[in-house]
């Protein structure tokens, strides 16, 4: 018997060394231990012998069964051991590959331009308002101090939605909103999109976008409007940009100017750019008319403000110099990649 024994045991060993997988270390394990394993048949059997026998052969037996147990887990640990480094090495990932290029987006040149004047404005401790596009008479108009049959009213070409309701026709509509929403001293600028009755060509577009501003304060001038928008210039354009103000007239503004920058190709000295004069116009601004002040239910004799109003595209145009409007809408990648955000 003990001859057999030993035979189990060598065989058993041999078994559980040469299992590599868990799988197959586990097809051993029942094998050697299981219930119909040689050994534990010979275990169960142990009650049949004589009883001199039994204490001698039971011992032998379970010796070699805490023994084979003993390697099956030392070879368990072994064998996990093995299968990680093969999964390790098999998910291993060459960092010096070369990467997939991922593409990336970016922000459109006229979202970069907005962000930058917001941006100059918030600097400066002014607060970003919004307000609808399709917006009422009362405010498109009628806050702003331009009145039923006043000849503005029919110069902006209007998109009308429906009596007494229209698509905005400028940001100044949100001036008239800010004030009545809250009370002075007022710094806000109010980007958005604006709509006229136009066919687009190479400087026009029925939608495009401004941003307006608001300073409505005690003893604003028109000084303070020269300063700050002097200021704005030439963050946006570099330190050697002049402005200068030229009359111009708004019925919610008096008085009324147009502002300029000099040329950005020809610096002043007169180009085809800015048809020989030096100068590019910029925006429309001036001192708040004390009339809208006065609907809007702020004291005209204690505030006073000035606002401005400026074509995004415009500005996109004075600081890229790019040859026709149309170019910001086409979405032609091959345009709009020469602006990287
Ligand atoms: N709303 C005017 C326009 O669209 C611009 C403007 C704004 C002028 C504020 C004066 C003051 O042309």
């Amino acid at each position: 018997m003990s001859t057999a024994i030993d035979e189990l045991e060598t065989g058993a060993t041999s078994a559980i060394s040469a299992a590599t997988t868990s799988a197959a270390l586990e097809d051993v394990r029942v094998a050697v231990l299981g219930r119909s394993a040689p050994l534990t048949l010979q275990l169960r059997e142990i009650g049949q012998l004589p009883p001199a026998e039994r204490g001698a052969a039971g011992k032998r037996l379970n010796d070699v069964r805490v023994r084979l147990e003993a390697a099956l887990t030392t070879r368990s640990e072994h064998v996990a051991g093995l299968e990680l480094e093969q999964r390790l090495m098999a998910e291993r990932v060459d960092v010096t590959l070369p990467g997939a290029p991922v593409p990336s987006g970016g922000l459109h040149v006229l979202t970069q331009v907005r962000r930058q004047l917001e941006d100059i404005f918030v600097g400066l401790g002014y607060t970003v308002a919004e307000g609808p596009e399709i917006e009422l008479e009362h405010y498109n108009f009628t806050a702003l101090n331009i009145p039923d049959g006043h000849p503005a009213k029919g110069e902006t070409d209007t998109l009308w939605v429906g009596p007494g309701v229209c698509l905005r026709t400028h940001t100044s509509p949100v001036q008239a909103r800010t004030m009545v929403a809250q009370e002075p001293p007022v710094y806000v600028i109010c980007p958005g999109r604006v709509y006229r009755r136009d066919t687009p060509d190479a400087t026009h577009s029925p939608i495009f976008h401004q941003i307006e501003g608001l300073v409505v304060d005690r003893g604003i001038t028109l000084a303070d409007l020269k300063g700050t928008l002097q200021y704005v210039a030439r963050r946006l354009f570099g330190d050697g940009r002049e402005i200068r103000l030229r009359t111009s007239y708004f019925p919610f503004t008096e008085p009324s100017v147009e502002l300029d920058v000099s040329c950005f190709l020809c610096g002043g000295a007169g180009c085809g750019v800015c048809k020989g004069s030096g100068w590019i116009e910029m925006l429309g601004a001036g001192v708040v008319d004390p009339n809208v002040l006065t609907i809007a239910g702020y004291d005209p004799e204690v505030w006073s403000g000035f606002a401005f109003g400026m074509g995004i595209e415009r500005i996109a145009f004075l600081k890229h110099g790019f040859p026709d409007l149309r170019l910001l809408y086409e979405n032609d990648l091959r345009f709009l990649e020469q602006f990287p955000a």
